[in-house]
């Protein structure tokens, strides 16, 4: 299961009957976001809009709507095939093979990293059309408004390409863009963010210009690394690479310094002022509220390269569950296996599409001392992007973190609120309404875990009520007697 761009993937998933083409007109204001959100809330398909009114090019969306389009899109029936290939790799730095089978398995493996890194080409699809001057226009696209108090239309799915200006190192992140007029828009990487650091880089600097690519489309493992929370220095083409074990090709812009996926639909080509910024937003955003207007930079359009005959690929959010969500649940699951190399007593982590990623995240952990709990919860607010979560909930290895029932009654039953409640103060998400100053707030750890002596408690711990096995199998072999 291999795609070269987003047309094999809409074929494959039409195959699956994964895929609905809507021939009907429909606008790109406010429409097209209420279908979409009912389809992503029933488990619906996902959507191509051939009759976008206005428009001859059609709008794609909820490609990522279900874990198993995600997996498709990723190339494997299952992420967790992904994460067993991680867990391979990270099993090398923990010593070397044993055996001459499997030392040649391993060279194979890495052989096969080296073959995946991304692949320059002179010519390519995504520059089958070049408009620079005053026809790169973005009133050419069926940019959506979303929600009725949006503050304009915004591209909510693009790869922004940018290169940290000192290092030179590439970031690539999934940042949704306002649309200001035809040749400037937002550009809404939140502070933590990679792109963010680029461009305060690029203050520091003093640098004149910091160039960017907005990349729409592409093959879909390289659309989806946008969004994955990688360390700064790592690039997301490059990882795309690994997960779909086959090179991504990229092409370098026609008017900025930057490489471009080749199979995109269409690029963006522009810069971004360091200094400039300018109002972004409200924008219904996935915490299930419009995001307050801030000030973020202006991207200014230098040339638009697309294909002959584009797909517009998009996406909206909202209330969750959104695409986002399934999104980042392939994230949660591929990035377990280095988050484990960090913090190894973790057992698995659950973040519930209610809690949108930063607000709460579940945790297990094989627990071996007193205020383990709380030194996971440290561990994870000094990771990457986990540092922006608001609440971290561990349990016991044991527990299942994705049945949230299960999750509620430990809470409930192993807290004493005074003891087991930690807050701590840190840095908060661009998009947490509630914080009470912007980008720094307090955070909450809850430990539910079982509390042993030296945690503050002089009682024994209860067992858990389980049935013995003895009667649990006498049960099954007589259940049909019951007439139950
Ligand atoms: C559909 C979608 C839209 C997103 N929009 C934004 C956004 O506007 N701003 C932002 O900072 N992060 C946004 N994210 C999250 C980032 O893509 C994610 O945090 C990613 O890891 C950032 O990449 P970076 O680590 O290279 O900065 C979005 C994610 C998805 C899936």
């Amino acid at each position: 299961m291999k795609f070269q761009d987003l047309r094999q993937f809409v074929s494959f998933l039409e195959e699956r009957g994964e895929l609905k083409r809507i021939a009907a007109p429909v606008s790109r204001d406010l429409e097209i976001c209420e279908i979409a959100d009912r389809m992503v809330k029933s488990g619906g398909p996902a959507l191509l809009f051939e009759n976008v009114e206005g428009f001859d090019m059609p709008a794609l969306i909820n490609i990522y709507g279900s874990h198993q389009r995600v997996a498709w899109a990723l190339g494997v029936e299952d992420v967790e095939e992904i994460a067993a290939r991680v867990r391979k790799l990270i099993g090398l730095t923990q010593g070397p093979p044993a055996g001459l089978v499997n030392k040649l398995r391993t060279l194979g493996d890495l052989a096969g990293l080296a073959r995946s890194q991304p692949k320059m080409v002179r010519s390519a699809p995504c520059q089958e059309v070049v408009l620079t001057g005053d026809d790169a226009n973005l009133d050419r696209f069926p940019i959506l408004k979303c929600w009725p108090e949006d503050a304009g239309r915004f591209i909510t799915l693009p790869l922004v390409i940018s290169r940290d200006p000192v290092t030179g190192r590439r970031n690539v992140g999934t940042y949704r863009m306002q649309v200001y007029d035809r040749r400037t828009t937002g550009m809404h990487w939140q502070s933590h963010k990679v792109g963010a650091r680029h461009f305060r880089a690029g203050e520091q600097a003093r640098a004149e210009r910091l160039e960017v690519a907005a990349a729409l489309g592409g093959d879909p493992a390289t659309m989806w690394a946008g969004s994955m929370p990688l360390p700064p220095d790592m690039d997301e083409i490059a990882a795309a690479g690994v997960i779909r074990q086959e090179p991504v090709e990229v092409v370098r812009c026609k008017t900025i310094d930057l490489e471009a996926p080749a199979h995109a639909e269409i690029v963006l080509e522009g810069y971004v002022v360091p200094g400039e910024t300018r109002a972004e937003g409200p924008f219904g955003d996935h915490t299930g509220y419009y995001s307050l207007p801030d000030e973020y930079p202006v991207f200014h359009l230098t040339a638009i390269t697309h294909r002959r005959d584009p797909i517009y690929p998009t996406t909206m959010v909202g209330r969750p569950p959104s695409e986002d969500f399934f999104m980042g649940k392939a994230s949660e699951r591929i990035m377990l296996p280095a988050l484990q190399l960090t913090i190894p007593e973790v057992v698995d982590m659950n973040m519930p599409a209610e809690g949108i990623f930063t607000n709460y995240v579940l945790v297990s952990i094989r627990k071996e001392y007193p205020g383990h709990a709380q030194k996971v919860m440290y561990a994870l607010w000094g990771l990457g992007q986990m540092a922006l979560v608001k609440g971290i909930v561990v349990f016991d290895a044991h527990v299942n973190v994705h049945d949230l029932s299960e999750a509620a009654w430990r809470v409930g039953a192993n807290i004493d609120p005074k003891r087991d409640i930690l807050f701590v103060d840190g840095p908060a998400d661009d998009l947490d309404h509630a914080a009470s100053t912007p980008r720094f707030g307090s955070k909450i750890g809850i430990d539910a875990t079982a509390k042993g002596a030296n945690e503050g408690r002089s009682r024994e711990w209860p067992a858990e009520i389980v049935m013995s096995g003895e009667i649990k199998s006498l049960v099954d072999r007589r259940w049909t007697e019951y007439g139950l």
